[in-house]
Order: structure tokens, then C-alpha cells, then sequence
């Protein structure tokens, strides 16, 4: 008879995965700083989740297993109006690597909590170009996919290879390719039906080569035209863009936003020619599928928006699309601007604007 082989003893769940044996929990914090609107919420239960065995952890919690979950990563896209019932889960998962250099592409890959601007910067310094035309927009890896983050003609699902997310029922891991993510403008399957039941943990990207300048861009071609460089490397691209974006959007260290409050909304090519017949100014720009994306920044404009104030929320001097935290306003504030601004374009307009971040 052979001996029994020797027992290979798993340590509990609760000290697998290195990142230390317990949860590093919260009670009664605030969430103002980790909303780049500034607005004042508290979360009853904050975890700060810096592995995928925190996930598991959480998962695996007597108290935390069942209870509702809410999933914040830069809070970049979110309007906070209350208090945070359910359990908050800071995602903090860092780390990128450079997973491999195919024939036809770079695969970089980053943790969920990674900060998105340092990233592209840093896919630019290891040698990896293709996501200079994203800089600068404010949140995390993990929130990336969320909202299929997209600027100057191209969008997170152009670069996607795929993710890993821990399931919050089983606590499985899943690796969602682009098609199970569902992206759509602003759009992906976690603002749907894996919204609060899916936290991403790690997002992988593919950098296509050799690397291909985008510049079709109108405010790109300028830059083009100005400054006489016609083949831009991606560091200057990435320069561009950053000087683009502070020109015209608020910084959120200064003024609180969300970036674009309101997605573009898109009408039939029926719908555009009777508002064109009466409006011959509007900012459009037609579909492949026949359909029309008008500018919501030029719609709130025309209404008079720009600049104006309610209570302590604005929309912003240089950009209508932005909303504003003129200073210690409520989330119910933005809310209320938010309201009265998409009554005065359905008033004018007949077109109903729909929010771009999460209304909690
Ligand atoms: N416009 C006005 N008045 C304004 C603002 C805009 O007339 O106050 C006109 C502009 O002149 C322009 C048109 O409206 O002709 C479009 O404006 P802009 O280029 O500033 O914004 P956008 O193209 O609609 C989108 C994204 C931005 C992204 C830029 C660049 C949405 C909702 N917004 O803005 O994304 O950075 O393109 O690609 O799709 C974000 O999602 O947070 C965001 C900033």
C-alpha cells in the first residue's frame, strides 16, 4: 500500500489572497472626498477592497454576504442625494502590467482602482500606445468599462480585450469578453443588469499595431492645422488632448462635476430635419444606422443655460454640458438643476435628456 499523499491544508478564506487576514471596514464615513462632485454623503458601511480576496471576503461575510451592495470606484459618475444604505465597496485594487506583446497588439492590463489618467500615461511610457485619445478623463480603471468611457473619437470598447469580476452571489470569478460586456454609447451590462451584482477587479486592454494616429476629431484637426505637425506621435496626441479638455472642463479638485452631465441623445433623421427646419444652427452629427446624434451641450446652451446658478449648483461657463458644485450643494441641488434644464429642452426641443452619471 502507498502512503496517503500529505494533507495540502487550505488556510481559511479569511487569510488567502496575502492582502492581510481581515476587512478593512468603515462605519459612518463620509463620501464627499470620494466623489468628485464634493457632495456630502455618508456611507453607514464603507470596505475598502484591495484584492479580489476581499471580494471573496465580503462574499463570504455573515452580516455583509446578503446586504445590498453599492460599487465606487472614482465617483466620478455619481450624484449622490443621500445617505448610503447599502454596503459601500471601495474598489482599491492596484497594480499594471504589460501582459503581453502579440504580433497584432499590446495586452496591458491594470487593477480596477488604478487611477485612469495615470495609467494611460503610464501605457505611454512603457511603449504602449492607444489610449492617448482617452487622457484625462476623471475616475478608475474599473469604472472604465462601466460607462464604456469614450473622447475624441474613440471609446474604451476600441481598446478592450476583456475583464475579471467577481460575481457578488457566488463569489466566483468571471472574465467577460467585449461582446458579455453589451458596450453601448455611456453603456455596458454593469450599468444594467449586473449593476451592484458585479465588482470588477482587473480590466485588460488591446493596444492594436502598430499604433494609428485618430485625429478625425474636428478639435484634433485643428491642432493638426495650428501647430503643423500632420504625423503626431501618441505622447503629442495625449498633450493635445489634455490641453483640449482643460480648455473647456472643469477640474474636479476645483470645482466639483461629473464631466458630461447628459448623454447625447440620438433622434430619427425625421426628427432632426423639423428641429433643423427650425433651428438651422443645431450641432449634429448623423449615424451610420440613418439616425442623428444631436450636441446636448448646444441644446442647453440655446435654452440659456451656460453659466446660470440654482441654489449652489451651475452649469458651467465654458462647457453647458457640465454641471457644477458652485460650492457646498446638496446632491438634491444638482438634481433640481438637473430637472429644470431637461423641462427646458423638452419645452423647446420635444427631446428628453438623459443623465450620464448614477443618480443614487
Ligand atoms: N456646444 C455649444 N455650447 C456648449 C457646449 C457645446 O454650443 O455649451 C456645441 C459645441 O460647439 C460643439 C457641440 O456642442 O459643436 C459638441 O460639444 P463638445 O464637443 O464640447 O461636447 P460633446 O462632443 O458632445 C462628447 C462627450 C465628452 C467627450 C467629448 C470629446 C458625451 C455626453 N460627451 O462631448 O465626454 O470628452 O465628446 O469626445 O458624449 C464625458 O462623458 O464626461 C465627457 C466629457
Amino acid at each position: 500500500m502507498r502512503p496517503d499523499p500529505p494533507q495540502r491544508v487550505l488556510p481559511p478564506l479569511s487569510q488567502a489572497g496575502g492582502a492581510g487576514a481581515s476587512l478593512d471596514v468603515e462605519s459612518r464615513a463620509s463620501l464627499r472626498s470620494f466623489n468628485t462632485f464634493g457632495l456630502p454623503a455618508f456611507a453607514q458601511t464603507l470596505v475598502h477592497i484591495r484584492s479580489a480576496a476581499d471580494v471573496k471576503r465580503v462574499v463570504d461575510h455573515p452580516s455583509y454576504g446578503r446586504a445590498g451592495k453599492f460599487i465606487l470606484g472614482g465617483g466620478s459618475n455619481v450624484v449622490l442625494t443621500r445617505d448610503v444604505n447599502a454596503i459601500v465597496l471601495k474598489i482599491e485594487i492596484m497594480g499594471r502590467r504589460v501582459v503581453e506583446e502579440r504580433p497584432e497588439a499590446w495586452i496591458v492590463e491594470a487593477g480596477a482602482g488604478e487611477n485612469w489618467q495615470d495609467f494611460v500615461a503610464w501605457t505611454l511610457e512603457q511603449g504602449c500606445p492607444g489610449l492617448e485619445n482617452l487622457a484625462l478623463i476623471p475616475g478608475t480603471v474599473g469604472a472604465a468599462p462601466v460607462q464604456n468611457i469614450g473622447a475624441y473619437g474613440v471609446e474604451l470598447q476600441d481598446r478592450f480585450e476583456a475583464l475579471d469580476s467577481i460575481d457578488l452571489v457566488t463569489g466566483r470569478q468571471v472574465t467577460l469578453d467585449a461582446p458579455s460586456c453589451h458596450f453601448g454609447y455611456r453603456d455596458s451590462v454593469f450599468k444594467r443588469h449586473l449593476a451592484g451584482k458585479s465588482v470588477i477587479t482587473h480590466v485588460r486592454f488591446r493596444l492594436p499595431r502598430p499604433w494609428a494616429p485618430v485625429l478625425g476629431y474636428l478639435e484634433l484637426e485643428r491642432k493638426v492645422a495650428e501647430s503643423g505637425i500632420t504625423r503626431p506621435d501618441a505622447r503629442t496626441i495625449f498633450d493635445w488632448v489634455c490641453t483640449i479638455r482643460r480648455a473647456k472642463l472643469p477640474d474636479p479638485q476645483a470645482i466639483g462635476n461629473a464631466g458630461s452631465f447628459f448623454k447625447n441623445p440620438v433622434v430619427s433623421a425625421e426628427q432632426c430635419r423639423d428641429i433643423i427646419g427650425r433651428d438651422p444652427e443645431i450641432v449634429h452629427y448623423p449615424l451610420p444606422d440613418g439616425s442623428v446624434k444631436l450636441a446636448a451641450g448646444w441644446l442647453i446652451d440655446a435654452c440659456g443655460w451656460k453659466g446660470k446658478t440654482v441654489g449652489r449648483a451651475g452649469v458651467y461657463e465654458k462647457q453647458a454640458l457640465v454641471l457644477v458644485n458652485r460650492g457646498g450643494a446638496h446632491g438634491s441641488e444638482v438634481v433640481t438643476l438637473a430637472r429644470a434644464i431637461q423641462e427646458s429642452v423638452y419645452g423647446r426641443f420635444g427631446i428628453r435628456l438623459e443623465p450620464e452619471p448614477v443618480i443614487v
